[in-house]
């Protein structure tokens, strides 16, 4: 059976990829952090060819937390001028028919890569293949208490009782509204946590954790997690 067919029949919804150990590939080398960055930017967007060669339905990337604006500046800048170089590229290339989505509070980030943002995802949006969702300044936690804010305007403006506020209305103020359920969390690095990431929309996902680093994370490693997934018994909190 091909890849492609053995993902289909695997029926996976979601995936979501904690993008990390960028800095561990950059020190082995002794290059500055930047450079693992860079190095990091590669892997997504072949990571993103794969997933849509793969007929992936979903993938969200984790590319900065909202507990990542403490690293060095000169850290900082270099992502966000990635991310800008990366939304650059995806206004000039074949779309693949893409759908994209960016996942956090916009509020902090600076205007030009908001600016980018929003343009990208006009430019995308009548597309209808895979969805590509880009968490940026993105925390779970703060995408909770944001979804409570929402719900709490919407009872107070009197659009909606308590008695209607439910797991799906609540799902619907998160910024994930509309997307499919995640199934899996992929975790290179070696790390075991979920750092903040889809706390809420992860309840009944698998974990895959993954010792390589995420610069040289390949579509193979992919496959390797699709596979492991497919071996799990989910059970959903039944028998
Ligand atoms: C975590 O590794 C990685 C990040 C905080 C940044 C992830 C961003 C990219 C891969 C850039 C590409 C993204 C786009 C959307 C173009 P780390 O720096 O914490 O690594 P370490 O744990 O080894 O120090």
């Amino acid at each position: 059976m091909s890849d492609r067919d053995f993902i289909k029949e695997l029926g996976i919804r979601h995936i979501g990829i904690i993008m990390d150990g960028n800095g561990r590939w950059a020190k082995k080398r002794f290059l500055p952090r930047a450079a693992g960055h860079s190095q990091g930017a590669k892997a997504f967007k072949s990571c993103l060819d794969s997933c849509v060669r793969l007929g992936i339905p979903c993938v969200t990337f984790y590319a900065f937390s909202t507990e990542n604006w403490s690293r060095p500046k000169e850290e900082v800048d270099a992502l966000m001028k990635l991310f800008c170089s990366f939304m650059d590229e995806m206004l000039k290339l074949d779309s693949k028919n893409i759908r994209i989505r960016f996942l956090g509070d916009r509020s902090k980030l600076p205007q030009k890569v908001v600016d980018k943002m929003i343009q990208a995802e006009n430019m995308y949006s009548d597309n209808t293949g895979m969805w590509c969702c880009i968490a940026l300044n993105y925390g779970g936690r703060e995408e909770i208490v944001n979804a409570a804010k929402k719900a709490a305007e919407l009872y107070r403006e009197g659009k909606i009782t308590l008695e209607e506020l439910n797991e799906d209305k609540f799902s619907s103020l998160l910024y994930t509204e509309g997307l499919p359920e995640v199934d899996l969390i992929i975790r290179p690095s070696g790390e075991q946590r979920l750092s903040n990431f889809l706390i809420w929309q992860s309840s009944y996902a698998e974990y895959v954790f993954m010792d390589v680093l995420w610069p040289d994370f390949t579509e193979n490693d992919l496959i390797k997690a699709l596979r492991e997934y497919s071996e799990r018994n989910r059970r959903f909190g039944g028998v």
